[in-house]
C-alpha cells in the first residue's frame, strides 16, 4: 500500500488483474466534494465549474479554461471555432485514438495523417508534416502522445510559414511542460486551443470530462457559446436572475459538464502534480530495469524532462511475437495494451476515400506492429513494477 492507493476497493472489478493497466487515485476528499455538490442541490454547470474553470486556467497559466463534457467535445468544438469546413485539410497523427480524427471529421474537413518521427519519438514528424501540407491545409492537430510534448518550436514555425492554425490534444498531458524557444510552458497553452480529456484512465479523472483552453478573448467566446446549444445565457445566469432569457446566436451542442464532476476536477488537479511526479518516478525506474534486454526499445527514453508520463510504451523486436508476448503477461495477472492501431488502417477510415486512405504512413505502420503498453498509474507499487519486469525477462529468456 502507498500513498496513492485508494482504501476499500480490495473486492471491486479492477482487482481481477494483479497489476492492471491503469487504476484510478480517489480518496474521501473526492466522495466529500461531490457529496457537498448534492446536498447543495445544484448539479448543472454553475459555480463550482466556474471555480473548477479557474483553478485549471492558473495551473495552465493560460487566460480562459472552459470545461466540457469530454475531450472529444473540446476537439469538435476547437476545429469548429478555428473554422473548419468541408474541403479543409487538418494534418494530424495516426498514431493516436480515434477522437482525434473523429472530432476533424465532424467539420466536414479531412484529416491528412502525419508520420511519426521514429521508433525513439512517437509524436508527430514536423518534416513530415511539412511535406504533406496543400493548398487546402488549415489546421495542424498535434497529439502529445503518452504525455511528451510534442516539438512544439518546429510545429509553430511551420504553422507561421503556412498560414496553419494548431490544435493541441493534450489529452494524455496536463501538467505536462514543453520547454519552448520563449522558456518552459504547460502543453496546450502555446497554440490556437488546447484540449483536455478527464475520462478515468487519464492523469487526472472526472470520469468523463474535457477542458478547453485559449488564450484567445475570440475564440474563448465562440467556444462558451457552442458548448452550450449557442445559447447566449445559461440555466445559471438565469437562476440566479442575472437574465430572464437568451437568443441564440451560433449552431450549438450539448456539452457541459456538471457540477459534480467539476467537484472532482478541482480535488483531482490537486493531485495531479504529485501523481505526475510518482509516474516520473516509475517510467525511470522501468527504463532503468528494461535497459539491459535486447529484444525490446523504450521510446522517449532520452525525451527532455517535461512529459506528463501517462504511458509507458514499449517496442519489441518481432511484432509476429506481441500476442503471445501480451498473453504470456496476461497469464502472470499483468495487464497490458496497445496505443494504438493507427487510425488511418481502420475500414471507416479506409472506406472514408476513394480507393481507400491514400496515406502510406510507413514508419506508423512498422511501429504501431510492435507497441506494447506497460502498466503505469501512480499507485502501481515498485513490487508490481518489479514482477512486469520479472515476467518480461523471463518471457525472453
Ligand atoms: C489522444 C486522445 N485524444 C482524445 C481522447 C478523447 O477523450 P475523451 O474520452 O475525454 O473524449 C482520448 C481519450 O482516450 C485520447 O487518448
Amino acid at each position: 500500500m502507498n500513498r496513492f492507493m485508494a482504501r476499500g476497493r480490495e473486492n471491486l472489478p479492477m482487482n481481477v488483474w494483479k497489476v492492471p493497466l491503469v487504476d484510478v487515485v480517489l480518496g474521501p476528499e473526492e466522495i466529500e466534494a461531490v457529496t457537498q455538490v448534492l446536498q447543495s442541490g445544484w448539479l448543472s454547470m454553475g459555480p463550482k465549474t466556474q471555480e473548477f474553470e479557474a483553478h485549471f486556467a492558473q495551473f495552465l497559466g493560460v487566460k480562459h479554461a472552459l470545461a466540457v463534457a469530454n475531450c472529444t467535445a473540446a476537439l469538435h468544438l476547437a476545429c469548429e471555432v478555428i473554422g473548419l469546413s468541408p474541403g479543409d485539410e487538418v494534418l494530424c497523427p495516426a498514431l493516436t485514438f480515434v477522437a482525434s480524427a473523429n472530432a476533424i471529421l465532424y467539420t466536414g474537413a479531412k484529416p491528412v495523417f502525419v508520420d511519426v518521427t521514429g521508433s525513439h519519438d512517437l509524436n508527430l514528424s514536423p518534416e513530415d508534416a511539412a511535406a504533406k501540407v496543400t493548398a487546402r491545409t488549415k489546421a495542424i492537430m498535434v497529439v502529445h502522445y503518452g504525455g511528451y510534448p510534442v516539438d512544439l518550436d518546429a510545429i509553430a514555425a511551420l504553422a507561421r510559414s503556412r498560414g496553419l492554425a494548431i490544435i493541441e490534444d493534450c489529452a494524455h498531458a496536463p501538467g505536462a511542460v514543453y520547454h519552448s524557444a520563449q522558456g518552459p510552458r504547460s502543453v496546450g497553452t502555446l497554440s490556437d486551443v488546447g484540449c483536455f480529456s478527464f475520462f478515468s484512465n487519464k492523469n487526472m479523472t472526472t470520469g468523463e470530462g474535457g477542458m478547453v483552453v485559449t488564450n484567445s478573448d475570440e475564440l474563448a467566446g465562440k467556444i462558451k457559446t457552442s458548448r452550450s446549444h449557442g445559447m447566449t445565457t445559461l440555466t445559471w445566469d438565469r437562476h440566479r436572475g442575472h437574465s430572464f432569457s437568451y437568443d441564440v446566436v451560433a449552431k450549438g451542442y450539448n456539452y457541459r459538464l456538471d457540477e459534480m464532476r467539476a467537484a472532482l476536477g478541482l480535488v483531482q488537479l490537486q493531485r495531479l502534480e504529485p501523481g505526475n511526479a510518482r509516474r516520473r518516478e516509475l517510467t525511470q525506474a522501468y527504463r532503468a530495469k528494461l535497459k539491459d534486454l535486447a529484444h525490446l526499445e523504450v521510446p522517449f527514453r532520452d525525451a527532455p524532462d517535461g512529459s506528463a508520463h501517462h504511458l509507458f510504451p514499449i517496442l519489441l523486436q518481432d511484432p509476429a511475437g506481441r500476442a503471445d508476448f501480451m498473453a504470456a503477461l496476461a497469464q502472470q495477472g499483468i495487464q497490458t495494451s496497445i496505443h494504438y492501431p493507427p487510425v488511418h488502417l481502420f475500414s471507416y477510415y479506409q472506406s472514408l476515400w476513394e480507393g481507400g486512405h491514400n496515406h502510406r504512413l510507413p514508419r506508423t505502420e512498422e511501429i504501431a506492429s510492435r507497441l506494447v503498453t506497460l502498466p503505469l498509474y501512480p499507485s502501481l507499487t515498485m513490487a508490481q513494477l518489479d514482477s512486469v519486469v520479472a515476467a518480461i525477462d523471463a518471457y525472453f529468456r
